[in-house]
Parts: C-alpha cells; structure tokens; sequence
C-alpha cells in the first residue's frame, strides 16, 4: 500500500493506495471522527461494492444512500436526495459521508457534505480511474448546471481518499480509457518524465498489468496534491490542471451530459489546446504530435465531434476559468510545462475553433 499526504495544514490528509483497501477496516474507518456514516453511492457500484465497505464498517452507524447512475443525475436535485438522507437519518455535524462510486458520487457527496450543517466530514472511496487520480484528490465537489458544467459548487476537502486498486478490475474498458485521459494530462502539464514513461507503459496500463496501473495512480496523486498543496482554491497555479478541460466542458455540454465520457471530451480538450499552443507559436508542432500519439495510443477519441462553432465558443465563456469576460486557457509551452493565458486575440481562438470544428465536418 502507498500513503501520499495532502498538506493543507488542519485540513491535511491521507491518500490511501493499494489492493484490497475496501476491506481494511484499519484503512477505512482511520479518519471518520463519530459513530454515523452515510454511505453514498449509485446502482452500479452498489451490488459490487456497498455490502463490502458497510461490513467493513460494522461498528459505525451506517446508512446508504444509491443513486441513479450517471453524469446526467449530477444535479442539484440530486444533491437534495442526499441532504434528505442526512435529515431524515438525524445526522448531526459529527457524521461523515463516504463517497462509494466514481467522480460523479464524488462530486456530489462532497458537495452535500459541504452543505449539511454547514460542512460535515466526507471520506472519498474513489472506484474508477479517473477518481482515483483525479476527482477523488482535492476538494473540488460539484453539480453541473445545463448552461455549464460544474457550475454550482464548493471547495470541500475529504478526510482521507481510499483508493481500492481492486476495484478498477470491474471498471469496463472504455471508462478505464477516460480515466487515463486524466493521467496523460499530469505528464503533459508538468511531469515530461512521466508522460515518457506512459508512452512506454501504455499497453500495460491497457491491460490494467497491477504494477504499471499503481505507479500510475501513486504518480497521479503526487503530482495533483503538490499543485494542491500550493494553490487550494485556485487562485494561480491549480488552473493548470484544466488542461484541456475548456474545450472538452464545451464538447461534454454540448453533446448533452453523458454522451461523451469526461475524460474523453478532455482527452480532445487537450488536443484542441496543444494545437492552439502551436497557433500561438507557444509550442513546437512535434510536441502537439507526440501528445496526439500518446492519446491514441491510450484508445481515446483525438477529435472533437461535429459542433456548430459559435455554440461551441459560447459554451467556453461558460467555463468557469472566465474572468472579465476573457477565456483564460492553459496553454503548453513544452510537454511538462503548462501556463495559463488569456493574452491572445478573441478572434483568433475564434478561427482556430471553426477551423477545427470545420476540419470534423468536412
Ligand atoms: P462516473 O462517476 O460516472 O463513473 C463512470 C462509470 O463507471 C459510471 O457508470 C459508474 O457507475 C461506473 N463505475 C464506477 N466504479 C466502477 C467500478 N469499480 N466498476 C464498474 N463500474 C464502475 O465517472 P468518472 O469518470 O469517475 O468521473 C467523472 C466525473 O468526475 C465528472 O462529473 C467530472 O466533472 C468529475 N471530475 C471532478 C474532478 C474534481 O476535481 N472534483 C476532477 C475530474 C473530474
Ligand atoms: N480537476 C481539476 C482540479 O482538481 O483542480
């Protein structure tokens, strides 16, 4: 098992990695600070995983909460449900809310958590890819909003992220692809050594090979809870992680919820912005190629689909990266370095968006 802490001083914590994890009772009861525990989790995790971590925590006051499955029920409405359960079960400001499933439970559950009696404890038990090296880290909790992705939210750290590598054996293939949109962008941002060493791993990682898929996790983990750790509420530098994430809210906005997979939309949002990096004359165009490479080689989508563009640039100002009106974009100027910039002329971003959206149509 690998522990990474996240130091943020009162608010630090512990992120667990390893097989088996669900059943460690040692592990997962650890952080919880009283007797009541909601259990938050969907109809596809559920019968895979729920009985295991309620016996795991059988000297806890445990109730469960499933929810619907999918990006389309990260909602307000759904959010309601789980403050219902919390009332209902008379909850007090001492309970904690385990998070059970993938990004979109994440979210949401974090998100209650941070709202209950003005902000309860809230365990992440990540179960995908992706929440295992992204969403689970951090403290990002939200709902989307129709006009905008992520758009009601709080920050609202967990108590500790218990990362079950098991769990990934029942992920399908095509979410284990999303999740590794998210750990190419790591490299591509600010670790080059890293994205070598996935171009060297992929097929391993494809083949979910145990040791390959937990160095990319741990490195994942690292990486997010250094930028964390520096910038918690993203004033500066933690922008750095929406590499990609502009263009790809777009694509996910507009193709209505679910349709395409996070990480997929951000596996072409990165794309879209190193080839911009290469419009701007920020980066060279063998970089863009190599981290096209990288993408495919991870089984992920390199092109955006067929969008009209001014939706599409309509549903970037909606990104919450917005300030004063201007797209702020994260930018490469090398792969391993990231910044973020709104210097360039609106109307370029505009013709390099109906260029790119023209070249899927055409
Ligand atoms: P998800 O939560 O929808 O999970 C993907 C699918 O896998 C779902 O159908 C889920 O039920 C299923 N699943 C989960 N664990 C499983 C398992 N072990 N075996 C089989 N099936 C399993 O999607 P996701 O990719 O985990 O997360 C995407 C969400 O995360 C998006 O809403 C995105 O906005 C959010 N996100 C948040 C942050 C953050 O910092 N808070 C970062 C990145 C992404
Ligand atoms: N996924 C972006 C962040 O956590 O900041």
């Amino acid at each position: 098992m690998t522990k990474i802490e996240v130091g943020l001083g009162s608010r630090s914590y512990p992120i667990h990695i390893g097989p088996g994890l669900l059943d460690r009772t040692e592990t997962l009861a650890a952080a919880i600070p009283g007797r009541d525990v909601l259990v938050v989790t969907n109809d596809v995790v559920a019968p895979l995983y729920l009985e295991r971590v309620c016996n795991t925590l059988s000297g806890f006051r445990v109730r469960q909460l499933v929810l619907p499955d999918g990006e389309a029920h990260k909602t307000l409405a759904t959010v309601e449900k789980i403050l219902d359960a919390l009332v209902n079960s008379g909850y007090s400001r001492d309970a904690t809310v385990l998070a059970l499933g993938g990004g979109v439970v994440g979210d949401m559950a974090g998100f209650a958590a941070a709202c209950y009696q003005r902000g309860i404890a809230f365990l992440q038990v990540p179960t995908t890819l992706l929440a295992q090296v992204d969403s689970g880290v951090g403290g990002k909790t939200a709902v989307n909003h129709p006009q905008g992705k992520n758009m009601i939210g709080a920050f609202h750290q967990p108590i500790a992220v218990v990362a079950d590598t098991d769990t990934l054996g029942t992920l399908p293939d095509r979410e284990l692809k999303a999740g590794l949109a998210e750990v190419i962008k790591y490299g591509a941002i600010m670790d080059r050594p890293f994205l070598d060493w996935l171009e060297l791993n992929m097929s391993d990682l494809l083949a979910r090979q145990p040791a390959a898929v937990a160095y990319a996790i741990q490195r994942s983990c690292e990486l997010k809870a250094r930028v964390v750790e520096m910038d918690e509420r993203e004033h500066g530098c933690r922008a750095i992680l929406n590499f990609g994430h502009t263009f790809g809210h777009a694509i996910e906005a507009l193709s209505g919820y679910g349709q395409w997979l996070h990480g997929e939309a951000v596996a072409v949002g990165m794309l879209m912005a190193a080839d911009f990096s290469v419009t701007r004359g920020m980066l060279n165009a063998d970089e863009a190629a190599r981290l096209r490479r990288v993408v495919e080689a991870a089984g992920l989508p390199v092109t955006p689909p067929a969008l009209a563009s001014s939706a599409f640039m309509q549903a970037m100002a909606h990104d919450k990266k917005v300030l004063g009106g201007r797209i702020r974009l994260v930018l490469l100027r090398q792969l391993g370095e990231a910044t973020v910039t709104d210097d360039y002329p609106a109307d370029e971003l505009g013709r390099f968006v109906t260029n790119a959206l023209e070249e899927v149509a055409s």
